[in-house]
C-alpha cells in the first residue's frame, strides 16, 4: 500500500511490514517501527536501530534507549507517553551508518508516520536524522539550539528541533550540559505549543 493511503499508525506499519524497497530488511531480524504512545506530544526520531533493538523489535532499547529515558525523565517525561521512531526502520548490518537511498526509501513513510501522529512537537536525534526531513547540511553542533519548523504534506506545520545523539553523548559526556539546555528548550517549547492549543 502506498502511505499516504494508509489510514492509522496501525496500518501504516503493515504497510512497512510488507515494504520490500529497502534492502536493509533482508539482513535484520525485526522491524522496529516505533515505540510509545499514539497520542503523544513529543516525536523522538533517531538514526537506525542496533543490535538490541533489532532483537526486540523496538526502537532505543539499548544503552542508547536508557540514557534517553532518563534524559526524557529529566524533564518529567516517561518513555510510555512519547513516541520514537528512526529514519531507517531495520538496522544496518554491523551497525552502519544508513545509506542516503536508505534513508530515502523509507522517508514517505515516516513523513505519513508524523501526518498521522501529529505530534506537537518533533526532537531530532543527531545530524543525520534531521538531515531528510529539514532539508539541512549542517552537522549536529550547528543544528542543535535552533527552532525549525517540519511541514507535513497536509500542511501542518510542527515545532521541530535537533539534539545530540544519546549514543554519542555516551562517548561524550562532557557534551550533556549542552544537550540539558536542549531538554529545558524542548519543555519550554512543548509548554509554548500546549498553551497556543488551550487558546
Ligand atoms: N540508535 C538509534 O539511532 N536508534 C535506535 O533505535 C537505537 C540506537
Amino acid at each position: 500500500a502506498s502511505s499516504a493511503a494508509c489510514p492509522d499508525l496501525a496500518a501504516l506499519e503493515a504497510a512497512v511490514a510488507e515494504f520490500d524497497g529497502c534492502a536493509l530488511r533482508e539482513t535484520a531480524l525485526n522491524l522496529c517501527f516505533a515505540d510509545g504512545s499514539p497520542d503523544a506530544e513529543v516525536m523522538l526520531i533517531g538514526e537506525a536501530p542496533g543490535a538490541e533493538e533489532d532483537r526486540l523489535g523496538k526502537p532505543f532499547v539499548g544503552q542508547s534507549g536508557k540514557l534517553l529515558d532518563k534524559m526524557l525523565a529529566a524533564i518529567g517525561l516517561e518513555r510510555s507517553s512519547v513516541y520514537i521512531t528512526n529514519v531507517v526502520y531495520w538496522r544496518p548490518p554491523g551497525n552502519r551508518s544508513p545509506t542516503p537511498q536508505e534513508i530515502a526509501a523509507c522517508q514517505p513513510f515516516l513523513e505519513r508516520q508524523i501526518e498521522l501522529l501529529k505530534p506537537k512537537i518533533i526532537v531530532f536525534l543527531g545530524g543525520s536524522a534531521a538531515r531528510g526531513l529539514l532539508g539541512v547540511k549542517e552537522g549536529v553542533t550547528k543544528l542543535r539550539g535552533r527552532r525549525f519548523v517540519y511541514t507535513t504534506a497536509d500542511g501542518t506545520r510542527i515545532p521541530a528541533m535537533v539534539t545530540f545523539h544519546p549514543a554519542y553523548l555516551l562517548r561524550q559526556p562532557a557534551q550533556k550540559r549542552l544537550a540539558w539546555r536542549d531538554l529545558l528548550a524542548l519543555r519550554q517549547r512543548l509548554r509554548e505549543a500546549q498553551a497556543e492549543a488551550a487558546d
